[in-house]
């Protein structure tokens, strides 16, 4: 059992051995136990206020001790695509990985847009493991991590404490947070989004009021706990698209006691309060944004997590499902569990869709029959999770996704029968 603080961007203060964390300062010239105090800043230091993201580390031994990083040959290596992309529609089924490899080596780069050298735009990639992460620690200097686990629950050993999460939870890494991940079932799949900008929040919620959505309390940060391994371990950090690896020889996961408010933390879905219509239409989708980050244009997202829980629909004389629609902002979507309402047949759990700008989508054709023809009376959609990253940058697919993409997606809205005129 983990223990956990509750609540998303809190100022917290944790220690593992009782006296770890200083009184008062930040820095004292002799840190207890000799201890070496290091700041871990993940935004500017002269970030406004109510943006500014940092903690204090107090560590075993100073992370600055460690070997040239030399380049770790991976997945991220592939040449960009050298053809433009088309404007098309495209869709993934759950892919089947070859076994064997660690979360490092199971990750799958799939859609990616904006930069990681400009702070701006977001990857979603796919993870397949089944073997722990031994003496080996990952961290990610290009943006923080959203894991999303779609099979196999997950047990994060991070720089800050230890986070287990399960599918149907999600878990937020802070960029530069170290971690090791372990296998509780001995083998696990999802999804990561890779957010290069502004860090995740919550959503203002505007006339909703003061509660709803995703509640601050629901978000849990591991406490303090820490590994003394004196023994050869390997470092690996995305850095620039790419990984690099240098070794160490104790694990960096020795962190003792730390304080501030960025740090890792593990959200479960379940405990969305998810609003919708009691009169008519379905809402935007908008309304199930779980954590957003901004882009520079206000209301306009570098990146938004947005969920489709179960829920109940009871709208009167409307359309159930999402609408059709074409939409500025460019949609990837993932299943988790279930099936999705707008779409009978194709997306399947550990699936993915995408539909950039202006891309022309909505229930396929099974779906709107159903829909258009059902009786409104109330119903709950249950067993269900679908989760979107949304972009206001149009996803590019790596080569390899796009070699993997399902044939015939635009047959799911190839058969519409004509409106007919009086
Ligand atoms: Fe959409």
């Amino acid at each position: 059992m983990t223990d956990y603080l509750t609540g998303f961007g809190n100022s917290f203060a944790t220690e593992a051995v009782p006296g770890a964390l200083p009184v008062g300062r930040n820095s004292p010239q002799k840190p207890a136990f000799g201890l070496y105090a290091e700041q871990l800043s993940g935004t500017a230091f002269t970030a406004p206020r109510h943006e500014n993201r940092r903690s204090w580390l107090y560590r075993l031994r100073p992370s600055a001790s460690h070997a040239a990083f030399a380049p770790y040959a991976s997945a991220f290596d592939a040449p960009p695509r050298s053809e433009p992309l088309a404007p098309n529609r495209l869709r993934w089924s759950k892919a089947k990985r070859e076994s064997g490899a660690d979360f490092v080596d199971g990750l799958a780069p799939m859609l990616g847009n904006g930069a990681p050298d400009r702070l701006e735009g977001c990857s979603v990639h796919l993870y397949a493991a089944s073997r722990d992460m031994e003496r080996r620690v990952l961290f990610d200097a290009d943006g923080e991590l959203l894991l999303i686990p779609q099979e196999g629950r997950l047990e994060l050993l991070t720089e800050l404490g230890r986070l287990e999460v399960a599918p149907g939870s999600i878990a937020l890494i802070p960029r530069g947070v170290r971690f090791r991940v372990m296998l509780s079932d001995g083998a696990a799949s999802g999804y990561v989004a890779e957010n290069y900008g502004a860090p995740f929040r919550l959503p203002e919620l505007g006339p909703i009021g003061a509660n709803g959505l995703a509640n601050a309390r629901d978000f849990e940060t591991p406490v303090a706990s820490f590994e003394d391994r004196d023994e050869r371990f390997e470092l690996v950090q995305k850095y620039g698209g790419r990984l690099w690896r240098t070794t160490l020889d104790h694990s960096p996961l020795d962190v003792v006691g730390w304080h501030g408010n960025l740090a890792p933390c593990r959200y479960d879905l379940a405990r969305f309060n998810t609003i919708g219509t009691v009169s008519f239409d379905h809402p935007d989708p908008s309304i199930f944004t779980v954590l957003t980050s901004p882009s520079d244009t206000p209301g306009r997202a570098n990146c938004d997590f947005v969920i489709f829980p179960p829920r109940w629909v009871v709208a009167e004389d409307s359309f159930r499902p999402p609408w059709f629609h074409r939409n500025l902002m460019s949609e990837v979507m993932g299943l988790i569990h279930g099936a999705y309402d707008a779409k009978a047949d194709g997306f399947e759990p550990g699936g993915l869709s995408l539909h950039n700008r202006m891309s022309a989508h909505g229930p396929d054709l099974d779906s709107w029959r159903s829909a258009s023809e059902a009786e409104l009376k109330p119903h709950k959609i249950d067993g269900t999770m679908a989760f979107m990253v949304e972009s206001c940058w149009p996803f590019e697919p790596t080569a390899a996704a796009l070699a993997s993409a399902q044939l015939a997606y635009d047959g799911a809205w190839a058969a519409f029968p004509k409106a007919v005129l009086p």
